[in-house]
């Protein structure tokens, strides 16, 4: 189990970063939309740079930004030559003719993340085709109605008796509770916006703890 920062701001990722429990990072366009306007490329290697500067070779996901197969699997190997970053993770969302460029990219030993997959049926065929990791978007499964928890146990249950390789991502997180569910549920990783991670390490009584020894310590080093 996992877990990834679901950020493309070289801030937040740093902060993450320098706490090394990073396993990977994941962008897609909206989230590198609400970064300052500026250069996609050069953005991509600032972020590899904060990867290699703390010494660590995590995958990176990065998504196109068209809807053509054929363009797809084009900007793919254009990503795959002007990053030059090994653990690069092309993003290519689920469908039919996205399928190609999935198959394509794998072909040529190029890591995919299929993403936007909302259900089971769509996680198993990026699997089947070869993606490297599904992504299963956790939120916006449970904004229509759906139970979110079951598509990604039935997913992780197929691919753990199916002998599937591909790691189930699970994106779209609103709550810290989606975060201990979807781990719970079977998901190899789970991707989180960095915003949800100082609450994962805080509890009440962990404070109550702490204020207590140091108080306890205090009064004690101030005796006469
Ligand atoms: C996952 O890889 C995606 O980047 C992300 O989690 C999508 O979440 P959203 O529903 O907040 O757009």
């Amino acid at each position: 189990m996992k877990l990834f920062v679901d950020s493309a701001n070289l801030a937040e990722i740093e902060e993450s970063l320098a706490r090394g429990f990073v396993a990977g990072i994941t962008t897609n366009p909206s989230i590198l939309a609400k970064e300052e306007r500026t250069d996609f490329t050069e953005h991509i290697h600032k972020i590899i740079g904060l990867i290699r500067r703390f010494g660590r070779e995590v995958p990176l996901s990065v998504e196109v930004f068209v809807d053509d197969p054929a363009e797809m699997l084009d900007q793919a190997l254009k990503f795959v030559s002007a990053f030059r970053y090994p653990m690069l993770s092309v993003k290519v969302p689920i469908g039919w003719g996205e399928l190609k460029v999935v198959a394509e990219l794998r072909k040529r030993d190029i890591m995919v993340n299929c993403t936007c997959c909302m259900s089971f049926n769509q996680a198993y065929m990026a699997a089947l085709a070869g993606a490297n990791f599904v992504s299963l978007f956790y939120g916006r499964i449970k904004d229509i109605g759906y139970d979110a928890r079951s598509v990604v146990e039935q997913t992780a249950r197929a691919f753990r008796e199916g002998g599937i390789r591909s790691e189930i991502i699970v994106g779209s997180i609103r709550h810290i509770a989606d975060v201990n569910e979807a781990l719970g549920a079977g998901a190899h990783i789970v991707t989180v916006p960095p915003k949800f991670f100082p609450a994962l390490t805080q509890h009440p009584k962990t404070t109550e703890a702490v204020d207590q020894f140091l108080g306890d310590f205090r009064k004690w080093s101030e005796q006469a």
